[in-house]
C-alpha cells in the first residue's frame, strides 16, 4: 500500500496515559498508521524544560511507550523513539535558532502561559521550545503533523522558520509541514470541570486496574443540578453521559438518555454501567500491556530500533542542511 506522507508527532513523557490522552491523541496516533508513514517521538528534551526533577524521567519515558505499544502503535512499521536518542535535533536547534526572532518566540500565547505556569523558572530553553519542535517536525521531513488546536501557532511558527531558512540560505533543504487538525472535544476529568490532566489528579489511567477504574468512576460529578435520585436528570451537561456515549453500545446510550431526563435511572447506576463499559473496551489494551510489560527490555529494543531508524533520516537532512548553511 502506498502511503500517503509522513506523519510526525511528538509528546512529552509523562509516564502512564489516561484517558485523555488516548482520546485526545493516542487513538489518532494509531489511526494515522494505516495511511501515513508515522514517526512518534518522545520529546523527552522538551520535558526538561519544565520538570522539577529527572529521577523518574526514565520510567516516565518507559510507562507512556508500553501504553502506547498497548493501545496499538505497531513498531514494525511506524518509528517510535526517544527525542535524545537522535542528537541530531539538538544540531538542527541550534541552526534554526538562528534565522528565529526573538520577539515572535517571546509573543507566543503558549510562551505566556508558560511564564505564568513557571515564574520562578524562565529558562532558555523554555523561549526555545517551539525552535526544538520545529527542529524535531523538520528532521523527519514530515508533510503533516497532528495536534490540538493549542499548538496550532507552534505548526504556524515552524512553517515560518522554514521559509526564512529557505529563504535565507536559498535552498529547499527543508520542507513546510502542514497542520491536520485533530477536532477532538475536550475530555474532562472526573470532576466535570477541568480538562482532564495528572496534574489536577482528575484522570482515569489506562493502566489501572478494573477494580481501581471502578473506584474512579464512581467519584465522577454528574449533572450537577440533579440532587436528589428523583430528579430529572440532564445527559446534555453530563460528564459520564458523554463518556456513556464513547464506551457505551448505541442502545444503551439511547436508553441511559431517555430514563435519566425522567429519573428512570439515577447517577449510582448509571456510573456502574459506565465502569462496566469502559473495563470491557480497556480489556484488551490491558492484556497486550500485561504481555508486552513482561520484559521490560523489549519496549526498550524497540525505542533503540526506532532511533536508529530515525537518525538515518535525521542525519539525511542534516546533510543538506550544512551543505545550505555552508558549513565548512
Ligand atoms: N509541543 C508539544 C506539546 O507540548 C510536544 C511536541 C514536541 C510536538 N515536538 C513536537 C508536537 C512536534 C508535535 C510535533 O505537547
Amino acid at each position: 500500500m502506498t502511503k500517503k506522507g509522513r506523519v510526525f508527532s511528538g509528546a512529552r513523557p509523562t509516564g502512564r496515559q489516561h484517558l485523555g490522552n488516548y482520546l485526545g491523541a493516542i487513538k489518532n496516533y494509531v489511526a494515522l498508521q494505516d495511511n501515513y508513514d508515522c514517526v512518534y517521538c518522545i520529546v523527552d528534551l522538551h520535558a526538561l524544560t519544565t520538570v522539577e526533577t529527572t529521577a523518574d524521567l526514565k520510567q516516565n519515558t518507559y510507562e507512556m511507550a508500553l501504553d502506547w505499544l498497548a493501545a496499538g502503535i505497531r513498531p514494525e512499521e511506524t518509528t517510535l523513539f526517544v527525542q535524545s536518542h537522535v542528537p541530531q535535533v539538538t544540531e538542527l536547534h541550534t541552526i534554526l535558532s538562528m534565522v528565529t526572532p526573538l520577539g515572535k518566540l517571546t509573543d507566543l500565547p503558549t510562551f505566556k502561559e508558560k511564564v505564568r505556569q513557571n515564574e520562578g523558572n524562565i529558562n532558555y530553553g523554555l523561549v526555545g521550545y517551539p525552535v526544538l519542535m520545529t527542529a524535531d517536525i523538520v528532521l523527519y521531513r514530515s508533510d503533516v503533523v497532528p495536534v490540538g488546536i493549542d499548538q496550532a501557532p507552534h505548526i504556524e511558527f515552524a512553517r515560518e522558520i522554514v521559509r526564512s531558512f529557505n529563504y535565507r540560505f536559498q535552498t529547499k533543504a527543508l520542507l513546510e509541514p502542514q497542520m491536520k487538525n485533530t477536532e477532538i472535544p475536550k475530555v474532562l476529568g472526573i470532576d466535570g470541570k477541568e480538562k482532564m490532566g495528572k496534574s489536577l489528579n482528575n484522570h482515569i489511567e489506562l493502566a489501572a486496574t478494573p477494580d481501581e477504574t471502578r473506584l474512579r468512576v464512581m467519584q465522577m460529578v454528574t449533572d450537577p443540578q440533579r440532587m436528589k435520585r428523583t430528579d430529572p436528570g440532564n445527559p446534555d451537561i453530563c460528564n459520564v453521559f458523554s463518556m456513556h456515549k464513547i464506551f457505551t453500545p448505541a442502545e444503551d446510550v439511547e436508553m441511559i438518555n431517555r430514563e435519566c431526563r425522567v429519573a428512570g435511572i439515577g447517577c449510582v447506576d448509571c456510573k456502574k454501567r459506565f465502569a462496566e463499559n469502559l473495563n470491557k473496551s480497556l480489556d484488551p489494551f490491558r492484556t497486550r500491556r500485561a504481555e508486552i510489560g513482561k520484559n521490560p527490555e523489549d519496549v526498550w529494543d524497540i525505542l533503540h530500533e526506532g532511533a536508529k531508524r530515525a537518525r538515518v533520516i535525521a542525519e539525511k537532512t542534516m546533510q543538506d542542511v550544512r551543505a545550505a548553511v555552508q558549513l565548512p
